[in-house]
């Protein structure tokens, strides 16, 4: 960023040099929820969540009772564990997701979808998840599932 542009001329751009502009805050859909706190472009990487390397299906079977899951499933055998994670484990799940994540061996990127105005929730679909007997969902799109 140049330091010579006054702040209020400067461009919003996603890179290595500027903190990825989302926020955490109460969610409609459940608990608290990532939204945008400014214009987001579509198909633009927004960062890569954190966590923990973690078995399967032992770490299966020890959230499967929990009310919210952070467990994101790498392969048959591997998950990322991330309730200690970055701000990226905020991200609701919804039947209609702008968002979605990226598995690339042990991490999984985040992407837009499309683009996402600021204050709108950041969402992606979580496909199968391990809550026992499916939770229901409330992500509110016209297309809802039903289920988590
Ligand atoms: C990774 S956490 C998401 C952040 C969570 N809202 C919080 O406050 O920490 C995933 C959990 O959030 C809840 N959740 C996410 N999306 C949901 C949805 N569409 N409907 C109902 N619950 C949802 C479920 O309990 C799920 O296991
Ligand atoms: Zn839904």
């Amino acid at each position: 960023m140049s330091p010579t542009v006054p702040r209020t001329k400067r461009k919003l751009s996603l890179s290595a040099d500027h903190p990825i502009p989302v926020k955490v805050r109460s969610s409609k859909i459940n608990g608290r929820g990532l939204f945008a706190s400014a214009n987001l472009p579509g198909r633009r990487k927004l960062g890569e969540i954190s966590g923990e390397l973690v078995r399967l299906p032992a770490a299966r079977r020890k959230v499967e009772q929990s009310d919210k899951i952070y467990l994101i499933e790498l392969s048959e055998r591997q998950a990322l564990e991330c309730s200690s994670g970055n701000s990226f484990r905020y991200l609701n799940h919804s039947c209609a997701a702008n968002c979605y994540m990226r598995i690339i061996r042990n991490k999984v990127e985040v992407y837009t979808l499309r683009p996402i105005k600021a204050g709108d929730e950041l969402t992606v679909n979580y496909g199968e998840t391990p809550h026992r007997g499916g939770m229901r969902c409330a992500c509110g799109a016209a297309n809802c599932k039903g289920l988590l």
